[in-house]
């Protein structure tokens, strides 16, 4: 017998258009008075902050709202956060907007219900209790953060992205939306896609990947195989913009259970350095580290490009990986994703400068050991320029 595996979810997922308009009727069957509704400011100026208030007060909730999310979240909008629950003393979450609004939110409740400081939760399973119940509405498709136990805060001081990664953080509802990310510009469109399909590569090829996780990754590689271009080229297009939105949430199932590896690892430094949306840092590093990675579940990369159908049977294991990685090129070229030494927040003599505890930082994360190849600090230096 196999040792038994474990598949962690949002005890509630409701997905399809108009699903966020459910908010009034979860919020009250989870027992709240008092909501605080953390949104990303884009969607405050664009009227859905009201709409979903609206319908928390029609619910008979009392709501105050905290719009200090920025990109990246840090750990100082997470105090703000914090400081407008307690005024609040809310008891239930809401969080609208991208991974930024919802990865917030989750901190902002454990926070609250478990206090500083902030950085002691770092890292696996620290955190001791859990906060008010999260109700997440995703707009971007996107990170899958409205299922994930996972939530990534910047340390100010540091300057490093902490993961954080704990059973308290999965969201008591995920309210999935496709409708919500139609208004997503092309760019930010290929780089949450990429992401997407990053965790589901990622979860997939794990060391720590299960048959619990497995059917949710390989769902989410064909769906974005499918859908992210056709979401790219047509913003209307409200087929691929449902064939986004899950594939994001089954990626997050999918990694949530199986760990990002890698690409991940080396992505959150140049966040937290340079300030490259988490998307973009994700997909300019996909090709090199997947070739790099290759030879440590060849079989797994082969099944990974067959569904996103770059492969067939024709191909064996090896040309099925090396057609993979060309494949990735080929995506990042036709999605105008540059080099990272062309993105413009990317100073060249700072990357110099930083690049070895950039290194350091991946290495520290975790995820890299959930890699199929696990890499030395050298060899992660060495992929960043190869990425160069
Ligand atoms: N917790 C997790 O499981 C997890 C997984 C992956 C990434 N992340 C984290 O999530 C963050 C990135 O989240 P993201 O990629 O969803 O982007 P984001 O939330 O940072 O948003 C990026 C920008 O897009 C705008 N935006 C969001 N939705 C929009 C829409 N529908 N239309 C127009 N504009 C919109 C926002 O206002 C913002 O300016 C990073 O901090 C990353 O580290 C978390
Ligand atoms: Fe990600």
């Amino acid at each position: 017998m196999s040792d038994p595996i474990t598949l962690l979810l949002p005890p509630t997922i409701v997905v399809g258009d108009g699903a966020s308009a459910q908010v009034g009727e979860h919020a009250r069957r989870l027992g709240g008075r008092r909501a605080l509704l953390v949104v990303d400011p884009f969607f405050v100026a664009n009227g859905l902050a009201g709409r979903i208030a609206e319908r928390l007060a029609a619910a008979g909730l009392d709501v105050a709202t905290f719009d200090g999310v920025e990109p990246d979240p840090t750990d100082v909008s997470v105090r703000a956060g914090v400081a407008t629950m307690a005024a609040a003393d809310a008891d239930l979450v809401v969080a609208v907007g991208g991974g930024s609004a919802i990865d917030a939110a989750k901190m902002i409740a454990v926070l609250h219900a478990n206090g500083e400081p902030l950085d002691q939760y770092q890292g696996y399973h620290r955190i001791p209790r859990s906060g008010a119940p999260l109700i997440a509405i995703p707009t971007t498709a996107g990170t899958g953060s409205e299922a994930t136990q996972v939530t990534v805060i910047t340390n100010t001081a540091a300057q490093t992205k902490m993961m954080i990664f704990d059973r308290h953080l999965i969201p008591t509802v995920a309210l999935v939306d496709p409708e919500l990310s139609a208004s997503m510009p092309a760019d930010l469109t290929a780089h949450v896609g990429v992401d997407t399909l990053t965790h589901a590569i990622e979860a997939y090829v794990s060391r720590i990947a299960t048959p619990l996780s497995d059917p949710f990754a390989l769902s989410c590689i064909d769906l974005v195989g499918r859908y992210l271009e056709r979401a790219w080229n047509a913003p209307d297009d409200r087929e691929a913009r449902s064939g986004m939105a899950l594939a994001a949430l089954h990626g997050g199932c999918a990694f949530s259970n199986a760990s990002v590896g890698l690409v991940h690892g080396m992505s959150r430094p140049i966040g937290a350095v340079f300030h490259v949306p988490h998307g973009l840092s994700n997909a300019v590093l996909l090709p090199a580290v997947t070739r790099f990675s290759l030879d440590g579940a060849a079989d797994r990369y082969a099944v990974v490009a067959r569904t996103l159908g770059v492969a067939g049977p024709e191909h064996d294991d090896r040309a099925a990986g090396d057609r993979l990685v060309a494949a990735l090129d080929g995506l990042n070229e036709r999605l105008g994703v540059p080099r990272l030494g062309a993105l413009p927040q990317v100073d060249e003599a700072r990357f110099a400068a930083t690049v070895d505890k950039m290194a350091q930082d991946a290495l520290d994360s975790g995820s890299p050991a959930r890699n199929p190849v696990v890499p030395t600090q050298a060899q992660i230096v060495a992929l960043y320029r190869e990425a160069w």
